[in-house]
């Protein structure tokens, strides 16, 4: 089938590419022509284990290009995908829907009677049912389908996806879609049709529940640093009810991104709107939890230096906002490694993929080639982005370049006993001070 994907961007870039590797003949369009530049030329313009063969190989397989032209991509295909961002509107909780919009518009104007138009971006409910009516005066369906991969497991996420949920009031247009995924939808994944609001929320309530578990055992890691507890027992003994389960339950610095906030913020606004605000009241202390676990890291941070962070050095290992990817939206280690810098601290910023974004979103801070260049000479050293390259540090070779041996394990990924034994200071989000090393 030919099939076009407008925004190619995390979602739409993977999405493209993982359409052409089942078979299709897949046009992107996007408006950033450097974006398109670069992804013509083989290159994927952002970091993501496996897109870069997979787009190749499509593109020698002359089953994908890109383009910045309207006009070709409506003389492409019958089936246009929908994967343009829907960022927080500045100053306000509500989802910017500018782009949404403005791809809607763009593509109705060059449009083929008959064709299906397939919405993947993440949009507040009732967007659906509002763009179906000017795309069906265009003569065209609308399927509302979201999108639930995961930025580091993109690929296999999109080729394998767990469910695919489809929301629509055309039978033939939801046809037309199973027929795009006819080759993963044969393998058995579940396939869920609906009405357009409901898959609006799948989306949106999968997201809340998700941040919702992390806050809930971030809430329990606050408790635990009151009570002398531990976090990490108290979550490995609840993860043991099946009930609960251990997925998500991992305490810690929170969640960051280009989805969980700005998901659960707009979700909160859609409600205000609808009246229904009380509903979702908890995700404001959902999302107040995360926050507050950002400055508890620089508290913990502090405290290991003497109650002051002014002209203190902190080596920050990590930028992007989880491992696997150079994301940087809404970055926990972002966060923290500027408020540590306005507390007066010389912060040095290292991670693995993630440098390129920050530089540019967060110039003010110093960024070196390695976690050694961030810990050199360092007062304390703060692990915020669990990259696996981090766990594998050796703290005695790290303790060789450090001012003084203290740690601060924002992800309760580093082996506490190996650190220690290497006579670090270790401390950690929910888990109890040790004492000095022996
Ligand atoms: N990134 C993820 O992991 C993920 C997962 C599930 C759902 N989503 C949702 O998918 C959507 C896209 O997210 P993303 O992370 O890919 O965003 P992104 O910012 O990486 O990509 C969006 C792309 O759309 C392009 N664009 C903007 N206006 C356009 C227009 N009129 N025509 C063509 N292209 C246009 C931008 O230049 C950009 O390249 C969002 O709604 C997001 O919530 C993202």
């Amino acid at each position: 089938m030919k099939l076009t994907v407008i925004g190619t961007g995390y979602l739409g870039a993977t999405h493209a590419a993982a359409m052409a590797e089942i078979g299709h003949d897949v046009l992107g369009i996007d408006v950033d022509p450097a974006k398109v530049d670069r992804l013509n030329a083989g290159d994927v313009p952002f970091f993501e284990p496996g897109l870069p063969e997979l787009l190749r190989r499509n593109e020698e397989a002359g089953r994908l290009r890109f383009t910045t032209s309207y006009d070709d991509i409506g003389a492409f295909g019958d089936v246009h995908f929908l994967c343009v961002g829907t960022p927080q509107r500045k100053g306000e909780f509500a989802a910017d829907m500018t782009y949404v919009d403005g791809a809607v518009s763009a593509l109705l104007e060059v449009i083929r009677a008959g064709s299906v138009v397939v919405g993947k971006s993440t949009v507040p409910a009732g967007t659906a049912a509002r763009i179906s009516q000017r795309v069906e005066r265009a003569g065209a369906s609308l399927v509302w389908n979201p999108e639930f991969l995961r930025e580091g497991f993109a690929v296999a996420d999109t080729l394998t996806p767990d469910r695919i949920v489809m929301g629509s009031d055309s039978a033939s247009a939801v046809e037309t879609l199973c027929e795009v995924y006819r080759s993963i939808l044969d393998t058995g994944t579940p396939l869920v049709t609906t009405d357009f609001a409901t898959a609006e929320l799948v989306k949106v309530a999968a997201n809340s529940f998700l941040a919702t578990k992390i806050s809930f055992i971030n809430a329990m890691a606050e408790v635990c640093e009151a009570t002398g507890a531990d976090v990490i027992d108290l979550a490995l003994a609840l993860s043991h009810d099946v009930r609960i389960g251990g997925r998500f339950l991992h305490a810690g610095l929170g969640f960051g991104g280009g989805c969980l906030p700005k998901d659960i913020r707009a979700f909160m606004a859609r409600a205000g709107e609808l009246g229904v605000d009380q509903a979702l009241t908890f995700l404001r202390e959902v999302d107040a939890i995360n926050m507050r676990r950002r400055a508890r890291m620089v508290d913990l941070a502090r405290g290991l230096c003497d109650g002051s962070l002014a002209g203190k050095r902190i080596g920050v290992l990590g930028a992007a906002f989880k491992p696997n990817t150079d994301d940087i939206r809404d970055s926990p280690a972002l966060d923290v490694a500027l408020s540590a810098q306005q507390a007066g601290a010389a912060v040095r910023v290292y991670d693995p993929q993630a440098m390129g974004n920050a530089r540019i979103d967060y110039p003010t801070l110093a960024y070196v080639d390695s976690a050694f260049d961030a810990a050199q000479g360092a007062d304390v050293v703060l692990h915020l982005t669990e990259w696996s390259e981090f766990r594998e540090i050796d703290p005695a070779a790290l303790g060789e370049v450090v001012a003084e041996r203290r740690i601060v394990d924002g992800r309760n990924a580093l082996d506490r006993g190996r650190w220690r034994d290497a006579g670090w200071t270790y401390r950690a989000l929910g888990r109890p001070y040790q004492g000095p090393p022996s």
